[in-house]
């Protein structure tokens, strides 16, 4: 049976897209704005990945992953700027798709490890990440605003 959903990279036309499926995934102040969206989605090396169902015309965009690749002292590494699935279309491993062709072409980077901030109230993403192999890290306290504190995880590539 065909997959019913299909992936491919980014482009510049993409953008309003994939900002107007961040309104619908994120609450203020976890959101992104179209001005930062476009600063990350457009650095060098970012990796944009976005997922379709396979019907539909035009389809529709039903998630995303951001990347970008960073450095930090020595260590090459792979950050998850953001994941965002449609409230539609949860629970139906489009998060993990997603992710495994991040997690392979970061491999094909240097980077030898992804890393992530994640709210420590965000439940289900936290469920997810350690489902896909992630460990929790360093507590940040206020990372998104006073009292908003976030966990970073972070996964060994390869
Ligand atoms: C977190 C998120 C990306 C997961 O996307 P998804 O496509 O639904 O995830 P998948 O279908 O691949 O889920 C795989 C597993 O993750 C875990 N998981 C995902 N959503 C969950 C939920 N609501 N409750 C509990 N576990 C959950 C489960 O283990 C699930 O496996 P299962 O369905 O067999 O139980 C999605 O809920 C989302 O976009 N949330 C809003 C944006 C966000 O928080 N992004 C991450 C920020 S760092």
């Amino acid at each position: 049976m065909s997959s019913p959903f299909f992936l491919r990279d980014a482009s510049p036309f993409d953008l309003e897209a994939m900002h107007r499926l961040d309104q619908l995934c994120f609450a203020e102040p976890f959101r992104f704005d179209l001005a930062t969206m476009r600063h990350y989605a457009l650095e060098p090396g970012a990796i944009v990945l976005l997922a379709f169902a396979s019907q539909g015309h035009p389809p529709e965009l039903l998630g995303f992953v951001l990347l970008n690749l960073l450095r930090r002292r020595s260590l090459d590494l792979a950050y998850v700027t953001t994941l965002d699935v449609h409230p539609d279309h949860r629970r139906q491993g489009l998060a993990e798709l997603l992710m495994s062709a991040g997690e392979t072409r970061a491999a094909a980077t240097s980077a030898g490890v992804l890393r992530l901030h994640v709210s420590t109230t965000n439940r289900e993403a936290i469920r997810f990440y350690e489902r896909i192999g992630f460990s929790p890290r360093v507590f940040v306290p206020d990372f998104y605003g006073e009292g908003l504190d976030a966990r970073i995880y972070s996964k060994v590539l390869g």
